[in-house]
This record gives C-alpha cells, sequence and structure tokens, in this order.
C-alpha cells in the first residue's frame, strides 16, 4: 500500500526526515510514536501530498507521489491537529460539503449515517463552532471517512477525546481494517497502539529507529522498546 525509500525532508535547511525507509502493506495497522519534533507528523503530511519530499520516493498503490496527488488524495482519509471543518456550518453541513467534493452519491444519507455512527445526532443541525474538542474531533473522524478511504492518515486521533468517543474512533478503525483499509497512526498513546495496531513504527530524529510487529496485544512490549530507542533506557 505504501512504499517509501531515501524519504529526506528539509525545511528552513533543517533536516527534518534524514532518510525513511518504510514499506507498509494493504490492511495493515500502524502506530507512529516517537518524541515531539521526531517529524511524525512531517512524514503524515508527506503522505497527504501537503508538502513535498526534498528527495526520495513515495508510492502509494503504486502510484508514485510525485505525478498522482489528486488520484492519491481520494485514496486517502486525512485526520490533521486540526478539524478542516467549518465551524460556522452544521455536522450534517460540513460532511454533505466533504461528501460532494470526494463527489460519493448519497452524500446526505452517509453523513447522517455518520454523524449517528460517532454518537452526535442530537447536534446534527448545530453549528460546529459550539462544539467541545471532542465534539469536533469525533465529526471530523466522520469527515475523514466519508469517501471511504482504503488508506487512513491519522494524526494524535486520541487526543482530546472522552473514552466513549475512544471506542468509537477504535471500533471505527477496526471495522475499517475488517474491510481492508490500511491505517498509519501518530500517536502517544502506547494503549491505543497496543489494543488495535498490528504493528509498530518508533520515530526519532527524523529516522526510523525501530520496526516491530504486535504479536499479542502487549503494552509492556511497546513501554519497553520506547523506552529503550527513544528515553536510552533498557
Ligand atoms: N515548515 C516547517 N519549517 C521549519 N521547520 C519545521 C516545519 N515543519 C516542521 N518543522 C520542524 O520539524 C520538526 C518535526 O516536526 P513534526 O513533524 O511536527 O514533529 P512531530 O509530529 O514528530 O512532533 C520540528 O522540529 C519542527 O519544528
Ligand atoms: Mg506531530
Amino acid at each position: 500500500m505504501i512504499e517509501i525509500s531515501k524519504l529526506i525532508k528539509k525545511a528552513d535547511n533543517k533536516l527534518i526526515l534524514r532518510g525513511i525507509d518504510l514499506k507498509i502493506g494493504k490492511g495493515e495497522t500502524v502506530a507512529i510514536l516517537g518524541p515531539n519534533g521526531a517529524g511524525k507528523s512531517t512524514l503524515l503530511k508527506v503522505l497527504a501530498t501537503l508538502i513535498k519530499p526534498t528527495s526520495g520516493l513515495v508510492k502509494i498503490n503504486g502510484l508514485e507521489l510525485r505525478n498522482n496527488q489528486m488520484k492519491i488524495k481520494k485514496l486517502q482519509g486525512y485526520l490533521p491537529h486540526s478539524s478542516l471543518l467549518y465551524e460556522h456550518y452544521s455536522p450534517l453541513e460540513n460532511l454533505v460539503f466533504f461528501g460532494n467534493l470526494y463527489g460519493i452519491k448519497n452524500a446526505e444519507e452517509k453523513a447522517v449515517e455518520l454523524v449517528k455512527e460517532v454518537g452526535l445526532s442530537f447536534f446534527l443541525n448545530e453549528p460546529v463552532k459550539n462544539f467541545s474538542r471532542g465534539m469536533i474531533q469525533r465529526i471530523a473522524i466522520a469527515r475523514a471517512i466519508i469517501h471511504e478511504p482504503p488508506l487512513l492518515l491519522l494524526d494524535e486521533p486520541h487526543t482530546g477525546l472522552d473514552q466513549g468517543a475512544i471506542s468509537i474512533l477504535n471500533n471505527v478503525i477496526l471495522s475499517m481494517k475488517a474491510k481492508g483499509t490500511t491505517t498509519l497512526m501518530v500517536t502517544h498513546d502506547f494503549k491505543q497502539a497496543a489494543d488495535i495496531c498490528d504493528r509498530i513504527v518508533i520515530i526519532k530524529n527524523g529516522k526510523v529507529a525501530d520496526d516491530f510487529r504486535m504479536e499479542e496485544k502487549a503494552l509492556d512490549t511497546v513501554s519497553e522498546k520506547y523506552q529503550l530507542q527513544v528515553e536510552g533506557v533498557s
């Protein structure tokens, strides 16, 4: 699904990504861990075609990133730190807008269904500007999946969510996984990573520091490997 080789990203003469090599297969659910400033969001932005690599090769579904930005965008649901929602619009209006943008059929029906799925039916027609951070995040999740993309790119998706919303998000990820969706999720939440991901990639100083499979859902393994790679403790 994703092939990254020798990916380098410089900004203001500073090396942010220093040669990332990473292959992610279709249907994998991968957590990206690493300290603040490691380059995790930058990596996701490159994959989401929001910023251009300085050098290196990136392919998504066999398509080279450089020449296929529009096709690649349609394959993805990208959830960044900011919600991308229009705050004067209601959840329904926002989701119909994005649904139409992606050219999906029955955008309104799908929007109503998704708002229900994220537990906010009661607020279907309220402007998003009155919403709490967690409510906005729920609608942002619905926005990211409205076109049923085969690839999800999630940047700290659990931040600001209450327990109910965490379960909703995890169910969304797992039910999309069951349909073959690939997920790449930046997180600081080891528990969520261990619970829903089948592989962990640790990024440090713009490089892959570790990359391992989660055989059983072992939270201890994630903490131990993170401490070893990032904090130098064994
Ligand atoms: N547009 C930019 N120009 C200059 N430096 C940037 C830019 N974007 C990110 N950086 C720097 O790159 C590093 C990695 O940022 P980021 O990918 O957001 O880290 P992470 O998501 O792992 O916390 C940080 O030191 C950040 O300040
Ligand atoms: Mg980040």
